[in-house]
């Protein structure tokens, strides 16, 4: 088992991803950025930032199904006090997927009008897919060619794995990309918050000491949630640690090893496996006060 900090998350085809994506960005009008509406901040990617630079930007906050509205809606606030635009979807569903080609032609409004001017009405309006793995890259991009008919990965020269292009209608082509980690996450709390929402692989980490993390944060944000799903009775003031938390958890569920001894190893995936598949309710981990 690795502690979260000391791992590197920068093999030598990601070194390879951030170039083409740098080569690519040329290529695009606009970078949908996808991020995790459960972890914001975690889910943006520095490395990426910096190859957006100047690029027009539209932030999709994805997975909004299991986050905190009341917490989306603060993120999103934020952002526009920023000057980005931000809006939730859910791939899962498609919601958020029609404002999301209303919102790219917002903030290239003055663009496409210089287009039109120049005769170039209708010209494609080309968007770069972009965000770590696991936020739902594919997902959307299923999602807007479900919406808007089928579409076609283009044969153009030197299209790879590493960027296909989706034509999926209405004037608008997508350019997918393969999900990018960054070398070293500076603050623990990203490599943590990252691997409690399986955006990086648990098997390498030592899921109890991650479920005791994770039940802590629990506790402190959606106590109530913890307590309706597992029945512990526990109140925040009682400051119980997270192992104790996960042992009566595993107690409840009736995971015992022979002694009468809690197995908190099964207890830990458990919790691990339905917080990620959304079983506690919405949450949202990094929050806007
Ligand atoms: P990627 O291309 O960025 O790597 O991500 P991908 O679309 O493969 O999505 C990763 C996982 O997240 C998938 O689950 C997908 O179904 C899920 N997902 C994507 N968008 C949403 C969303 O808005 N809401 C919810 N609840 N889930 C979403 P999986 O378990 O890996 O696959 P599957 O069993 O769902 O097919």
């Amino acid at each position: 088992m690795s502690d979260i900090q000391s791992i590197q998350w920068f093999p030598g085809h990601m070194a390879k991803t951030r170039r083409k994506i740098a080569e690519d960005i040329k290529l695009v009008d606009i970078v949908a950025e996808i991020l995790d509406a459960r972890i914001p901040q975690s889910s943006s990617n520095p490395v990426l930032r910096e190859i957006i630079r100047t690029k027009p930007k539209v932030v999709l906050l994805n997975k909004s199904d299991m986050a905190d509205a009341v917490q989306t809606d603060r993120w999103i606030a934020k952002f526009q006090r920023e000057a980005v635009r931000a809006l939730p979807i859910d791939c899962k569903t498609g919601k958020g997927i029609p404002a999301f080609y209303a919102a790219v032609k917002e903030v290239l409004q003055s663009q496409i009008a210089a287009w039109e001017k120049k005769g170039m009405k209708g010209r494609p309006i080309r968007v770069m897919v972009l965000g770590i793995p696991n936020v739902g890259k594919s997902s959307f991009i299923n999602r807007t060619i479900k919406g808007r008919g089928k579409a076609e990965v283009q044969d153009r020269p030197g299209v790879t794995r590493q960027n296909r292009w989706f034509s999926v209608g209405k004037g608008f082509e997508l350019l997918d990309t393969p999900g990018v980690l960054w070398p070293k996450f500076e603050d623990p709390l990203v490599g943590e918050h990252l691997a409690f929402t399986g955006a990086v692989k648990s098997e390498i980490l030592d899921p109890e000491g991650l479920a005791c993390r994770l039940l802590e944060l629990l506790m402190e944000l959606y106590p109530q949630a913890v307590n309706e799903r597992y029945q512990t009775g526990i109140s925040p003031s009682d400051r119980l640690e997270g192992y104790e938390i996960l042992e009566r958890i595993g107690r409840k569920r009736g995971m015992l090893v022979s002694g009468g001894q809690v197995n908190t190893e099964r207890a830990a995936i458990t919790l691990l496996d339905e917080y990620r598949g959304g079983k506690l309710g919405p949450m949202t981990l990094e929050q806007v006060i």
